[in-house]
């Protein structure tokens, strides 16, 4: 029956997890996936999760289905934590939330809705680069997708001017994809000041803004300060979508907890949009799993659970800010002649360091270096252990 089915290529983030697991040498090092370690190159669970996960599991609960949208505790305090206690649009009720299979759950429940209730230009606009995953999700729901410029090879940091060409350009009523902070790939955000502009500019033209927040928390440490490219978008009056997961900043990663909201004009479209959303989840996935979301509720409704879990996030953005600076450093120490500035100047999870592919390819097949083919390397995997051989192995592809 299936004669004719194509190899297909690995993944382009998780296969790089696949070949790394594969490699023998005591040395190797995984730069691929986003995934948080601490500084012995080992999975964290959050204390805050830990502490969460037994009062949930000290409560003995049943394990009967969720609503089709999931545990309200749960999704209600989601979107609060990215819209802010002070929302007008959730004391409006003008929110649609639903618990989502984490982060890439919400965009493809939105990319299902917009590709059945869409009425504006059937395109989808994301920044080049983008998170890989974005193009099949979008591309799967019958969303074509395009791009518009967002980073600058030449100063490894943001197109402003690029991205603003761009969006004058855009046909309007199309959708335009925004990462809310720590750009993945570039670890590159536009300032507060520009999220202004870019809003203006997005009204005036009159594309639809869907917001992907993965890193809430992992690109300053701080919960409401990442969170204010969505809520500059909700003060200046945008409906808008938006996707949050709970992998990285609660390091909830296989629980998949994450939430995807439509923030609508008013309640009455609101409840219309919901009865839409929940048959579109029903056919997809029927409900989502609880255990995670569980969890997160118990950290997003109980003031001592937040209060540690704000510690938490800190102290993964500043392990991370700190090995940037070490990264920097011993290639500096090294004498490579390059200049490493971005490494520090880039934020969240992710530096690009602007490494050719083939340079890649030397750094996984002479070192055991694993890095995404596009010279990303996931800051997460890098240690006050591992960063001297990282900058021995990258000043050797580069000198
Ligand atoms: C990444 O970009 O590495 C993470 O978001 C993990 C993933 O699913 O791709």
């Amino acid at each position: 029956w299936f004669s004719e089915v194509q190899m297909g290529p690995p993944d382009a983030i998780l296969g790089v997890t696949e070949a790394f697991k594969k490699d023998t040498n005591p040395k190797k090092i995984n730069l691929g996936a986003g995934a948080y370690r601490d500084d012995n190159t080992q999975p964290f669970v959050l204390p805050s999760v830990r502490e969460a996960e037994k009062r949930v599991l000290s409560r003995n609960l049943d394990k009967e289905y969720a609503t089709i949208i999931g545990i309200p505790e749960f999704y209600n305090k989601a979107i609060e934590l990215a819209l802010g206690k002070g929302s007008k649009r959730l004391a409006a009720k003008h929110n649609v939330t639903a618990q989502s299979i984490s982060g890439t759950g919400a965009l493809r429940i939105g990319a299902a809705f917009l590709a059945k209730f869409w009425k504006g230009n059937r395109e989808i606009y994301i920044p080049s680069p983008s998170w890989g995953n974005h193009v099949p999700i979008f591309e799967h729901a019958g969303l074509p997708v395009n791009r518009y410029r967002y980073y600058d090879k030449d100063t490894c940091a943001l197109d402003f001017s690029g991205l603003i060409e761009d969006l004058k350009k855009i046909p309007e009523k199309s959708i335009v994809l925004l990462h809310a902070c720590a750009h993945n790939p570039t670890g590159v955000d536009p300032s507060l000041e520009q999220w202004r502009e870019i809003s203006a500019l997005v009204k005036k033209r009159n594309l639809y803004p869907f917001i992907d927040m993965a890193y809430q928390g992992f690109a300053t440490g701080d919960i409401d300060r990442d969170a204010q490219a969505v809520r500059t978008f909700e003060a200046d009056g945008h409906d808008f979508c938006l996707a949050q997961s709970f992998a990285k900043n609660m390091g909830l990663y296989g629980e998949r907890a994450g939430a995807f909201t439509v923030v609508c004009s008013d309640e009455e479209e609101a409840a219309r949009v919901m009865s839409q959303v929940k048959i579109l989840i029903r056919g997809l996935y029927s409900n989502p799993p609880v255990h995670g979301a569980r969890i997160a509720a118990e950290i997003l409704n109980n003031e001592d659970l937040r209060a540690q879990w704000l510690k938490d996030v800190k102290l993964m953005a500043d392990r991370i800010i700190d090995v940037r600076a070490q990264l920097k450093n011993n290639l500096i120490k090294l004498g490579s002649s390059q200049n490493w500035d971005h490494i520090v100047n880039q934020i969240g999870m992710f530096c690009f360091t602007g490494l050719k592919p083939e340079q890649v390819q030397k750094l996984i097949k002479d070192h055991s270096v694993y890095l995404t083919n596009d010279g990303r390397v996931s800051m997460a995997g890098v240690t006050s252990k591992n960063v001297e051989y990282l900058a021995e192995s990258i000043h050797k592809v580069t000198k």
